[in-house]
């Protein structure tokens, strides 16, 4: 099966799961549950739940039965959107292809849809960590990636490193944190679950969450708000620290192509196999353009 349909047939497993879980999610006022969901439920490419699926596979481990974690990673990801697009933070009217969540529901309700995703994915990652051992670990994995040694981290160095301040150094920390850490939590999940190796895993996200930042400051300077579903130009207007803005489109492009070359060598030590499903998608965050 080629690389496409492999992601269509992840995707639907987990946005089949996401329609009946929302559809379940009734909570205490109207508002809180309808903004949770027109955030969860609005699209986006739902890159983490397929690299968590897809890793399971590629460690020799089943992925049915395992998407209530997924739906965990999901949760953290839109809640760190939500946060991302408020006028505190990034001031962004649109996110995928549509009004932002507090131009919809306004900045207090957004504020409480982020901290209610947040809180449902400890939930549910309690829940999991019942299971037994690997789930365990597992939950104890995304409860780190997702705070002040991970996303959180990442996103108030970007703050601070906002508006002049930073060099190569810091960028490379928000890289780390702000992105790798949500794109490796998947990866270094299916791992302990599989009994494989945790820390190799962990090696191949965060060069893949890097790439993936790479390639996400280069489209904010060159790619159109039609095809990305958020708004362009942005990182320049607010004087991010980017790899646009630290190495030029050009020199950001080169790096990504480095790093692309490099996802695939650790990814190689990591399976001992050539190409793959991970191989595919090393290839499609570096070429993608939304
Ligand atoms: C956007 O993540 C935030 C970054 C880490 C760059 P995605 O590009 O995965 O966003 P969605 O989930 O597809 O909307
Ligand atoms: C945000 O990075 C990463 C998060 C933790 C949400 P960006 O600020 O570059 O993400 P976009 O471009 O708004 O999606
Ligand atoms: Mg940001
Ligand atoms: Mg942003
Ligand atoms: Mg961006």
């Amino acid at each position: 099966m080629n690389f496409s349909a492999q992601y269509e047939i992840y995707r639907v497993h987990f946005e089949e799961y996401l329609q009946k879980t929302c559809t379940g999610m009734v909570f205490e006022t109207k508002i809180l549950t309808e903004s949770m969901r027109y955030s969860l439920l609005s699209g986006g490419k739902r890159v983490r739940p397929v690299l968590f699926f897809s890793a399971l596979e590629t460690f020799g481990a089943r992925f049915s039965g395992e998407e209530a974690l997924a739906f965990a990673v999901e949760c953290i990801h839109t809640y760190s959107l939500i946060h991302d697009d408020l006028p505190a933070m990034d001031n962004d009217d649109l996110r995928r292809g549509r009004p932002s969540n507090h131009k919809v529901f306004g900045e207090a309700n957004a504020i409480l849809a982020g901290d209610a995703l947040l809180s449902y994915a400890f939930d549910i990652l309690l829940s999991e960590a019942g299971r037994d051992g690997a789930h365990l670990r597992a939950a104890q994995i995304l409860s780190k990636a997702a705070g002040a040694e991970g996303m959180v981290a990442g996103q108030s160095l970007d703050l601070l490193c906002t508006g002049g301040a930073g060099g190569e150094k810091e960028l490379l920390d928000i890289y780390r944190n702000k992105t790798g850490r949500l794109i490796a939590a998947p990866l270094m999940m299916a791992a302990a679950l599989a009994g494989k190796d945790v820390e190799k895993a962990e090696g191949f996200g965060l060069c893949l969450g890097a790439l993936f930042q790479l390639v996400d400051d280069v489209l904010d300077a060159t790619g159109s708000a039609a095809a990305l579903g958020k708004s362009v130009g942005k990182d320049a207007e607010e004087d991010k620290l980017t790899a646009v803005k630290v190495y030029g489109i050009a020199g950001a492009r080169e790096r990504a192509d480095d790093a692309a070359c490099r996802c695939l060598q650790i990814l190689h030590t990591m399976t001992g196999a050539e190409g793959g499903f991970l191989a595919d998608m090393v290839g499609y965050v570096r070429g993608r353009d939304r």
